[in-house]
């Protein structure tokens, strides 16, 4: 019987399309959004130079629905969100290395210092987020400006004695360069409408 031949050999071209279909579909939609941070750090990267390009796209697809974000509003509150949840991880770890005793008192105090600097960015990245979403973008930069001169003051601290080696040089170094990517694409929405 013809017809029947003919439809089970349809069935199985109409699946491999369909799979073709969707598989091409679904690279497509990541392949965009991969664009979109790509495009966005390349930006952040040019307008500033301390800005490393590879570290701002590592951290940004590592970053959880960094792959959802459609647009750089998003991406801007997924950075901001990341930057927090950076600063709670980096003051867990001084918590940790101060419960080390016979630690050289001077060292001791830097770490205290950082613990209340890192306490305080934990707040204005809370604030950031806030100002951010109800698009009050100056407000938002001052609160990351100041959690980035918070990881200055913090590893100025370990230079002011001779032969002191900073333990937080690597978070520190994170805090400013997430800082720096946030405040990149907190600038970039308000000098435009955010298309890029
Ligand atoms: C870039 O880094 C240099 C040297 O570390 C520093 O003096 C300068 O202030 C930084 N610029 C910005 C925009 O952060
Ligand atoms: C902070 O972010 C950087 C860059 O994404 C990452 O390499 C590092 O592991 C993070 N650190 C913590 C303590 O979360
Ligand atoms: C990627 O971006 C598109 C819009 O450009 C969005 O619909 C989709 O949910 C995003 N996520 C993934 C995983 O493709």
């Amino acid at each position: 019987m013809r017809p029947r031949s003919s439809s089970s050999l349809g069935i199985p071209l109409f699946l491999s399309f369909f799979l073709l279909i969707s598989t091409s579909t679904s690279h497509g939609l990541t392949a965009s959004n991969t664009s979109l941070i790509r495009k966005t750090c390349k930006k952040c990267a040019q307008s500033d130079p301390n800005l490393s390009y590879n570290f701002c796209v590592t951290s940004l697809q590592a970053a959880p629905n960094s792959h959802c974000a459609d647009n750089l509003r998003q991406l801007g509150k997924i950075s901001i969100k990341l930057l927090g949840r950076n600063l709670t991880n980096s003051r867990s770890y001084i918590k940790e290395l101060l419960k080390n005793k016979r630690m050289e008192p001077f060292v001791r105090s830097c770490l205290h210092d950082c613990f209340d600097l890192y306490s305080d960015a934990i707040l204005t990245a809370k604030q950031a987020i806030q100002d951010y979403k109800a698009k009050r973008y100056d407000d938002s930069n001052i609160d990351v400006s100041s959690i980035m001169d918070a990881a200055t003051t913090c590893e100025d601290g370990f230079k002011e004695k001779e032969g002191v080696v900073s333990p937080l040089t690597k978070r520190n170094s994170d805090t400013f360069q997430l800082s720096a990517i946030s405040l990149s694409i907190i600038n970039m929405i308000r000098s435009n409408d955010g298309s890029i």
